[in-house]
């Protein structure tokens, strides 16, 4: 048998605010300098706003620097924002993006150690122990989530299973005769596989696996107690995005599950109005921005992620935390001025016995007005019942969402599988609106 001995926490785990600070400035004027000698776009735009890598005398001198955008990343495809030659590159992944282009990001060996590293913390942060046999559902390919979880199982001295995402079929097989104790996956593809076990006739929670590290898509605590109570596992929360790195810049701990831990000693965080772009203080909704601090090959600075979040007190850790992701500012929605998130409506869903977390938001403009239309799944246990209390059912959901959230929506019960299964990312909302 394993030896399942818990990795003891890097020293800047526990280090004092003081001490963090301390390095955040000393990476930080590194990673400025090397941005701004090795990549034409930050030259140019700290030119262009009139500051100098050597302007960072104090860690809030930061925000006297020119933010990162998406569309910046687009301009520079493929590979211009790099801050080595290409052959230092050792390699490349990509996300997809809705439209165009996708945008590329590049990583030198040393960046894929330490993601490798970053990986196997939020692993460990998770309750995964060295001697643990993990099973990786997240996508492998130019997606981050499955080579960046792959390496950190390695590093972190488990067993891993390359399974990517899909053929549900095979990976309930799997988990049942390798036994795994540990599963990295989409919340909404996990909570597909639950339902394969069904199928099969199994009970999902009589499964090997005892947590599951669940990120790249937003989720609620609703969804959180939902896939623990279905799968039987305490369900820990990872985040990150390609452009700062891959899965791993911050992570939740299990003892903890108040928000992921953000790995401050490798990227720094701020939060913003996403209107005037002005920082805000620690504890205020805002737009998440961060900083790389040892990223070689693509340096970011101030790269708005367009998620929305807040900072956080340390709790287990010495860094700070963030609170889950309410959504990204490119999944808002607006009906007739009102901002709704599907996050806030997978909440009051999932408060319904009746219905199932699978649900799709639809928004058309018929009439010159906004129309939202839910369309959710009537839970298996309840799939039976007569079109009355179905319709009783759709009516609560519709009057909670406009007493919750203030917008009319019509709601549509569809039978299970209705809504499609999503392999990955789960899609949440179609806008109709003006096509
Ligand atoms: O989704 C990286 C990742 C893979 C994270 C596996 C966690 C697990 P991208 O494809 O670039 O990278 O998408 C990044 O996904 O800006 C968020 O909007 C969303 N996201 C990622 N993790 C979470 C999370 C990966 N835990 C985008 N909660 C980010 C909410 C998340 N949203």
């Amino acid at each position: 048998m394993p030896t399942r001995n818990p990795t003891p926490l890097h020293p800047i785990e526990r280090a004092s605010r003081d001490e963090l600070a301390a390095l955040q400035l000393q990476r930080m004027q590194w990673s400025i300098a090397h941005a701004y000698n090795n990549v034409a776009h930050y030259k140019k735009s700290f030119d262009t706003k009139g500051v100098h890598p050597s302007d960072l005398k104090r860690l809030e001198d930061l925000s006297k620097f020119p933010f990162l955008v998406k569309s910046d990343l687009r301009d520079n495809y493929p590979f211009d924002m790099f801050a080595v030659p290409r052959a230092n590159v050792a390699r490349i992944h990509a996300s997809s993006g809705t439209t165009g282009k996708p945008t590329v990001v590049g990583y030198t060996k040393n960046d894929i150690d330490t993601w490798a590293d970053l990986m196997a913390r939020s692993i460990n942060a998770s309750g995964g122990l060295a001697g643990d046999l993990i099973h990786v559902a997240y996508g492998y390919g130019l997606f981050t989530g499955g080579l960046g979880a792959h390496y950190g199982v390695e590093r972190l001295g488990c067993t891993v299973i390359p399974m990517s995402g899909g053929q549900s079929e095979k990976q309930v097989q799997l988990i049942t005769d390798f036994k795994p104790d540990l599963i990295m996956v989409t919340p909404s593809y996990c909570l597909a596989l639950a339902e394969e076990f069904v199928r099969q006739g199994i009970d999902p929670a009589t499964s090997s696996l005892a947590i599951g590290i669940f990120g790249a898509e937003p989720w609620t605590n609703a969804m959180r107690a939902d896939i623990e109570k279905r799968m039987g596992i305490d369900a820990v929360d990872i985040y990150g995005l390609s452009e700062v790195m891959g899965p791993g810049v911050a992570c939740e701990c299990i003892d903890a599950k108040d928000g992921p831990v953000i790995w401050e000693d490798h990227f720094y965080p701020e939060i913003i109005d996403p209107i005037t772009g002005d920082v805000l203080p620690d504890g205020s909704e805002g737009e998440l921005v961060f900083t790389s601090l040892s990223r070689e090959a693509m340096p970011v600075i101030r790269y708005r992620t367009r998620d929305l979040t807040r900072l956080l007190p340390p709790t287990a850790r010495s860094m700070r935390r963030m609170t889950k992701i309410t959504g990204r500012s490119d999944d808002m929605m607006i009906i007739r001025g009102v901002n709704v998130f599907p996050t806030q409506i997978e909440e009051i869903i999932l408060k319904q016995p009746e219905l199932a977390p699978h649900y799709l938001c639809e928004i058309t403009r018929p009439q010159h007005l906004d129309e939202l239309t839910i369309r959710v799944e009537v839970s298996p246990e309840h799939a039976a019942h007569g079109a009355e209390i179905r319709n009783v059912a759709a009516e609560q959901l519709a009057n909670r969402i406009k007493e919750l959230i203030g917008v009319s929506a019509r709601i549509e019960l569809v039978a299970p599988g209705g809504v499609e299964r999503s392999l990955g990312k789960a899609k949440r909302v179609v806008d109709k609106r003006g096509k």
